[in-house]
């Protein structure tokens, strides 16, 4: 099943994903962490993305689009695949839709974390990073056991530079002007699903798994909402 996540910045997606890697085998890709990677290994695609990132703007799509087809073109014997952070435009989502097709892998279902701006902006003010593992936490809602330390692997926590006050607006902007529509696009073909990412992680994983259940991967078109 090829599954797409969608809902503002700090919604939860890459945290559901890393959750559904684990116990459900996905492959999850995730166009941010991929950015990252560049920007901090500074290959040509992280030189040309890191400003966009730094100020919370998109990257542009011919960029993004290319760096995420040969993704998915490299692991395309993985059929059962999460994209977290693409498509992020319409335009995105229409290249997306034609390469699938063409190798005959489309979007089964698309998930929208539903969830209040004062959710969001309290989740990516308190979000900390693991700078070795890339583990997730919140200093409130899923702090490490010890302060500023990783519990998987014990290196130093760090925030995201795109999380400060100021970046986390224009974020939110970016979303409401050009991401939003996607789930217009995806509602549209009949295989958006909706969950509410304000409940807690564990809640919002088993409303996750229950869509999943009830999605064969033979079920495009008869998903609904
Ligand atoms: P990206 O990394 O994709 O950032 P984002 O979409 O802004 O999403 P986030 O990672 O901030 O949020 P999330 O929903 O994954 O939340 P998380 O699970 O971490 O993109 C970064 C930048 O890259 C963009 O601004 C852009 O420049 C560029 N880019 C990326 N894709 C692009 C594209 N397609 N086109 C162009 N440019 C692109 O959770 C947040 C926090 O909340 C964490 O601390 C977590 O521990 C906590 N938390 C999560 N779930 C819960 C819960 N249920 N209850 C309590 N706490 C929770």
């Amino acid at each position: 099943m090829r599954m797409v996540l969608l809902g503002p910045p700090g919604a939860g997606k890459g945290t559901q994903a890393v959750i559904l890697q684990e116990k459900k085998g996905f492959l999850h890709l995730s166009t941010g962490d991929i950015l990252r990677e560049n920007v901090k290994n500074n290959t040509d695609i992280g030189k040309k993305a890191k400003a966009f990132m730094e100020k919370g703007e998109l990257v542009p799509d011919d960029i993004v689009i290319e760096m995420m087809l040969n993704t998915i073109e490299n692991s395309r014997d993985k059929k059962d695949f999460i994209l977290d952070g693409f498509p992020r435009t319409v335009y995105q989502a229409k290249k997306l839709d034609n390469e699938l097709s063409k190798l005959k892998l489309p979007i089964d279902i698309a998930v929208y974390f539903k969830t209040s701006l004062k959710t969001v902006i309290l989740r990516l003010a308190g979000r900390r990073l693991c700078s070795k593992c890339g583990a997730n936490y919140h200093i409130v809602n899923m702090p490490p056991k010890k302060q500023g330390v990783c519990d998987k692997c014990g290196a130093g926590l760090y925030q995201r530079k795109d999380d400060s006050e100021e970046t986390i607006k224009k974020r939110l902007e970016v979303y409401d002007n050009q991401t939003k529509e996607l789930i217009d696009y995806y509602n549209t073909q009949g295989i958006l699903k909706e969950v509410s990412g304000d409940m807690e992680a564990g809640k919002v994983y088993s409303e996750l798994s229950e869509i999943l259940n009830t999605c064969g991967s033979d079920d495009r078109h008869k998903v609904g909402k």
